[in-house]
Parts: structure tokens; sequence; C-alpha cells
């Protein structure tokens, strides 16, 4: 089946995907009551697989789903070892739901969670060197955005408005302070200083993201957790998006502020891509599997 995996993890079993079965009073398909995690496995390793695990923890615990993740690695293994994927790079989906109820708002505390999984093969070029543009839009989303929860229609309806409007992703705006983006976190850099949003309530505290600020502290680029406004774009000199799966991706335009001509990458964005992909040749050959 065309990117469908063969073989999905589901409550303690790997199975066809096509006999996979959820009833349709699984609180995470009545409520999108449920918290999703995304990683990949590189050069045959998890690329950050314990933060993307921790993240996926602490989701779970926000939203009080009581579910032990340290049963996940060795769950992993196998389902990356059934589904033909061992020592190939690939992506993995875990998503662990509230469970099944009768519907009501209010949530039993005694139910089993719905745990499902599922690897694909995903290749990725070394360096995201295609810039990409982007929109904005007011940040219509709830007010718990640092929630990876499986109920995304917010951020569905922006990427799919900028998707069918021929970009990239809708970068959002709160109170005149530029958020994220719909599956990405945005970094601007002006004055040769790099700035991203603080990770409070509003954004999602991107894995990728915490890379990039560790690597800009290590490497002597200034970096502050603060938002850009809406008003500081025309002063921007670079910005560039981060995610599991975009990396980093230069941004060309921004509605109508033009930030890369000829597809020449800034200088601190293209630095920071070089250290990115420093970093994921040497933690993919040097660290274990999660275990
Ligand atoms: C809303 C949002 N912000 C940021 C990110 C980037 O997070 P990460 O770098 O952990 O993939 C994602 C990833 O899915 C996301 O959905």
């Amino acid at each position: 089946m065309a990117n469908y995996p063969d073989k999905v993890f589901l409550n303690g079993e790997i199975i066809p995907s096509t006999e996979a079965k959820v009833s349709v009073f699984d609180r995470g398909f009545l409520f999108g009551d449920g918290i999703y995690e995304v990683m990949l496995q590189i050069n045959g390793s998890y690329f950050f697989g314990q933060e993307h695990l921790n993240r996926l923890s602490e989701c779970l615990h926000k939203i009080n789903i009581e579910y032990d993740v340290t049963v996940l690695p060795e769950i992993l293994k196998k389902l990356v070892s059934v589904s033909n994927l061992e020592h190939k790079d690939c992506l993995i989906y875990i998503q662990v739901t509230r469970g099944i109820a009768p519907r009501k708002h209010a949530f039993p505390l005694d139910i089993e969670p719905t745990v499902m999984a599922y690897a694909l093969p995903f290749l990725l070029p070394e360096i995201n060197d295609k810039p990409i543009s982007v929109i904005t839009q007011k940040d219509f989303r709830w007010h718990r955005c640092d929630i990876k929860m499986t109920s995304l229609l917010g951020n569905v309806m922006a990427n799919d408005w900028a998707i069918k409007n021929g970009h990239f992703e809708t970068v959002f705006y709160r109170d005149d302070k530029i958020t994220e983006a719909s599956h990405s976190n945005i970094f601007f850099v002006k004055n040769d200083v790099v700035y991203t949003h603080p990770a409070d309530e509003n954004i999602l505290n991107g894995i990728t993201r915490a890379i990039v600020i560790n690597l800009c502290k290590k490497n002597n680029i200034e970096v502050q957790e603060e938002a850009i406004m809406q008003s500081d774009l025309p002063m921007v000199n670079e910005a560039f998006l981060t995610g599991t799966s975009t990396q980093i991706a230069a941004i060309n335009m921004i509605d109508d502020h033009v930030y890369i001509k000829n597809n020449k990458i800034g200088p601190i964005t293209k630095k920071i891509q070089q250290l990115f992909l420093n970093l994921k040749n040497s933690q993919t050959k040097r660290l274990p599997q999660v275990s």
C-alpha cells in the first residue's frame, strides 16, 4: 500500500495494518483525545529518540493519560524489524489516545490507553537546501500549543491553506508576535542575532528547535528566545523553519517580505544547516538505539 505501512503496532501486537481496528468509542476518534510523536531513524539509530520519548511522556502527563513510555524502545525495535527497516532511514509515528469509554467530555481514569505505532521509509536530503515560502495567519488555535495532541484541526486548516495557495507553511501570529508554523517552529536572524519564540504554551517546543538553540550556543551564535513581532518582519535579515521532517528550511518569502533571492541562503542559516548536518552525522554514527 503506497504511503501506508504494511504493519502496525496496536495495543500490544504487531499486525497487518489492514487488520488494525479501533473502536468508534475510542476517545481519540470521538474527541482527538490523545498525544502523538514523530521521530526519525537515521543511519540506523534514532535521532534524539530519548528527547522525543520524553516529550511524549510529558505531554501524556499534561493531559492525565497514564502510560509508561519506557516500554516503547523494545516495541519500536520489533516494529522496525518486522517493517524491514532495520538500519534504514525511516519515520516512526507513535500515538497514544485515552482509550475507549462512553461518550462524555469528562474522562474516566480507569481505562486502558490505545497505543498505535508504525514505521515508514523516509529519506531526507543531507541539507534542506531548497528555500520555501510561507504566509502568515492569526493564530486561531487554542492556548495549549505546547501539547502535541492528535486533534490537529487548526494546524491542518492552516497548512492546507498554505499548500493550496502554493506555499510550504502558514506561520501564526498571536497579539502581533510570531509564534510558530502549523508543523514547524520558526527562527529569525536580525542583526546577527538568532530569535525564536520562547517555549511557552503558545508553541510546541520542537526537538529540532532545542537542537538549533544548543548549536547556536555552542558555536558562538547569539540566540534569544524572544518573539519577533509582525512589525519586525521588514527588518529581519534571514528566517528559517525547523522540524523533524523539515529539518532546517530557509524561508525566501513571508507574505510580501523577500529574504532570499536566486536561492542564495543567508550566511547564518547556512552555517546552522551545516552544523545540524555535522551533528546528524556524528549523533547517528555514535549513539546506540534508545534503550
Ligand atoms: C505545531 C508544531 N510546531 C513545531 C513542530 C516541530 O517539532 P519537532 O522539531 O519536534 O518535529 C511540530 C512538529 O510536528 C509541530 O507540529
